[in-house]
């Protein structure tokens, strides 16, 4: 590439701003050497946490590299840089938006926003649940509502579980650990009516591995709905720990109330990795496709072991071990592979992340 087009490039990715030379960035290599450098030492394979295999991207790396040079000082410019690149990603204000060491920090935050008054959340069951510990340490009581038998989210059943007290409803979509999608069109209705009686948190980790469209737009006009984003997942910088929540703007400001920093709690070096990473649109197209190929690879070989698989949206997959005849969990130790442990339907079923097309081939390897 010419220098001066190598020049323009870095200012459209915003590179430049971030202070990225030429000669750092001729420096990156492919992120295919920390998967080599993971196999040379032979480090498990981590199928566990939906972490995507192939990230931080060039780009991410790069910005992360630099701004180490810039840690000495706290973090007011790159932030409100990273809220404006948000805000232009998703169309909307930057006030509608909360920055966050992760989704996780939203969720926390949200958790204590429904837990100011006492009474219950709700749940479907399974989905992600870390989070509701702290809820219950906060007197807020949990009430978990069955997924459908084909393990989609039941909406209408959630719906009848809302109690005269219950502050939050929280919808993953796709949900997690199954991977399943609930109908755009149900959902708004769901919403509609569920707002009316309390918060409903939508976590949208795992949309961009979807086509369908985020929620985001109607958040920003209904004051008892919040959307939870992540840059942990398709942007693969899970350990930067950088997410962000979209909100009406009073919402925001209800949620900002509960920290000393509104959007202060995510390093220099994490938020020039996730205003680069916006930009590497090549990276987050392969990262999908090489996510599908793997995927589909590991139903397909699933499914000539007999067992069955829920669809998956995301990037892992929810299966049936009925079954497996052997010890699932001994296969994968013996073979250094790190699955994820499910206790429904007294650990009936299993999920397991979609890493590498290799990393799948041993894991199908390993339960042959
Ligand atoms: C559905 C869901 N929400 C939130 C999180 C937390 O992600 P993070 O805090 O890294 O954004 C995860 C992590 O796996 C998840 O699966």
């Amino acid at each position: 590439m010419l220098e001066s087009n190598r020049r323009h490039w870095l200012k459209q990715i915003g590179l430049s701003v971030a202070g990225i030379g030429l000669s750092n960035l001729d420096a990156i290599s492919a992120p295919t050497d920390l998967l080599a450098k993971d196999s040379a030492n032979n480090l498990p394979i981590r199928l566990s946490s939906n972490e995507n295999p192939y990230g931080p991207s060039p780009l991410a790396r790069a910005a992360m590299t630099e701004n180490i040079n810039i840690s000495n000082r706290y973090n007011w410019q790159l932030s409100t840089d990273l809220i404006q690149a948000v805000s232009k990603k998703n169309n909307i204000s930057t006030n509608n938006i909360l920055l966050g060491a992760g989704s996780t920090e939203i969720l926390d935050l949200v958790t204590r926003l429904s837990s100011t008054k006492k009474g219950s959340f709700l749940i479907a069951d399974p989905s992600y649940s870390y989070w509701t510990e702290a809820a219950e340490k906060l007197g807020l009581k949990k009430i978990t509502v069955p997924l459908t038998k084909s393990k989609q989210l039941d909406l209408d059943a959630m719906l009848k579980a809302i109690q005269s007290d219950t502050r939050l409803i929280y919808i993953c979509n796709p949900n997690n650990p199954t991977g399943s999608i609930a109908d755009r069109i149900e959902l708004v209705k769901f919403i509609n009516e569920a707002s009316k009686k309390a918060i409903v948190l939508i976590d949208e980790a795992y949309i961009d591995y979807t086509n369908q469209e985020s929620l985001s737009a109607i958040a920003i006009e209904n004051k008892n709905l919040i959307i939870a984003k992540t840059f942990s997942k398709i942007y693969g910088l899970a350990g930067a720990r950088i997410g962000y929540a979209i909100a009406n703007s009073k919402t925001i400001e209800q949620l900002s109330e509960l920290k000393s920093w509104a959007s202060g709690s995510i390093s220099v070096a994490s938020t020039a990795a996730a205003l680069a990473a916006l930009n590497d649109e090549k990276f987050v197209l392969e990262a999908l496709s090489l996510n599908k190929n793997a995927r589909q690879f590991t139903i397909e070989n699933l499914k000539k072991l007999n067992l069955v698989c829920i669809p998956s949206n995301t990037n892992f997959i929810y299966f049936s071990l009925n079954n497996f005849k052997k010890d699932f969990f001994e296969q994968l130790k013996n073979n250094n592979i790190i699955g994820t442990k499910i206790y429904e339907e007294q650990g009936r079923w299993t999920r397991i992340t979609v890493g590498t097309m290799e990393e799948m081939q041993k894991f199908i390897s390993a339960i042959q």
